[in-house]
């Protein structure tokens, strides 16, 4: 069955970029953007250049190095930032001019001191800037999680006439929940009488801990481009993980999606990403985390000697990651302890391995892990007869 693209566009370089303590020199940004582009992300947001000289030049050689992939650099609904983000994109072969500005009341007000009606001339204005350099324009209504509908839909008919190309919704403030943020998307496709025109761009931020499930209701709500950045960097909580939302779609075929990612290469960049940026992933972080493939309680992992797919819906290779760990704990049981004994070349009876499942928990209970050399020695203070099979 044909299935619809999702177009990944990366802002690890942008959005991710803005955590504090995860600026990159342009050597490290050329290195993850190639990166990104062999993960065959379809957009990669490589900067905001008007924010400094680094920036633009950052964006300006990520633009020579690039072959297929869009790059993009971000401004505000201004003149000179969109002559200067034109400027930093002239040498890609794809360049995306994104621009934007602020359309919840929130912003109109305490950030504009403006009105609906003067920020809607503004952003019908900033595209119209940006379609001078380029035809590829995405524009952007910050807030857009808490912006009414009912204008949001305006905004979004009058940017589309004035020549965007790609319109983001995005929930600025991880504010919505996911039906929300679904029913956002449906009633710009069921009430923007030019939707078609324009491919309509889910970027949700994580301050409630909701940025991969609203951007899937985004999609399963007929948006087809998703804004993330690996594993999850960005302001405040992080913006949506890549890794999850293209893990989510792979899963679960019924959506009839899919996306260019090779997925094996997910934990590689996450790594490169992490390592970096100087920014650790939670051990517990789905998909990239170091315990993502590690069962430690004896029923999971008694499950898992029998049959992987018991605690597991994703192959670890399938990501690249390490094979799955067996983990002992206090709360492993014998077959676990079977199995890492076999791994070291010790093959005990099940009598053996009642009398020494007796001693690991005693060593269980002082360590919060058990390590094989903690195995090899209570191998070796076994008295029956042991068998080394290799
Ligand atoms: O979160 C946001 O609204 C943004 C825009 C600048 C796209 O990052
Ligand atoms: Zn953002």
């Amino acid at each position: 069955m044909p299935t619809d693209k999702i177009f990944i566009f990366d802002t690890t370089l942008r959005d991710g970029e803005q955590v504090p303590g995860c600026k990159l020199n342009p050597t490290e940004k050329i290195e993850i953007a190639l990166a990104l582009e062999e993960l065959g992300v379809d957009i990669i947001e490589a900067g905001f250049p008007i924010s400094s000289p680094g920036d633009f030049d950052s964006v300006s050689e990520i633009s020579k190095v690039i072959r297929n992939a869009t790059v993009c650099g971000l401004s505000r609904a201004v003149q000179k930032d969109i002559e200067t983000a034109a400027a930093a994109l002239r040498f890609a072969k794809r360049p995306r001019i994104h621009t934007g500005i602020g359309t919840s009341d929130f912003h109109i007000k305490a950030k504009f001191n403006s009105t609906r009606e003067e920020i809607l001339e503004r952003a019908i204005q900033c595209v119209k800037w940006a379609r001078n350099f380029t035809d590829d324009v995405e524009f952007y209504a910050e807030d857009a999680g808490r912006t009414d509908n009912e204008y949001l839909a305006r905004v979004v008919e009058a940017v589309i006439k004035a020549g965007a190309t790609t319109v983001n919704i995005p929930d600025t403030t991880g504010y919505c929940l996911p039906q929300q943020y679904g029913d956002k998307m449906a009633y710009l496709i069921n009430n923007v009488p030019n939707i078609d025109k324009a491919v309509l761009s889910c970027h949700c931020h994580n301050d409630l801990g909701l940025a991969t499930a609203n951007s899937i209701a985004g999609v399963m709500y007929g948006a087809r481009q998703i804004e993330c950045t690996i594993n999850g960097l960005g302001e405040r909580a992080g913006n949506t993980a890549l890794e999850e939302v293209v893990m989510v779609i792979r899963q679960h075929a019924h959506l009839g999606l899919h996306t260019n990612i090779k997925a094996e290469q997910l934990n590689p960049i996450s790594r490169l990403v992490s390592e970096t940026m100087r920014m650790p992933v939670q051990p517990n972080k789905a998909i990239v985390g170091s315990n993502a493939f590690s069962h430690s309680s004896g029923i999971h992992q008694d499950g898992f000697l029998k049959d992987a797919q018991t605690y597991e819906i994703i192959r670890p290779e399938e990501v690249g990651a390490d094979i799955s760990k067996i983990v002992l704990t206090a709360r492993s049981g014998r077959s676990a302890l079977a199995y890492r004994f076999r791994n070291l070349g010790f093959e005990f009876t099940r009598n053996d391995i009642d009398t020494l499942y007796e001693r690991f928990l005693e060593v269980a209970d002082k360590k919060k892990e058990v390590q094989d050399d903690d195995l090899k020695q209570l191998a070796a203070q076994h008295q029956p007869a042991t068998t080394v099979v290799s």
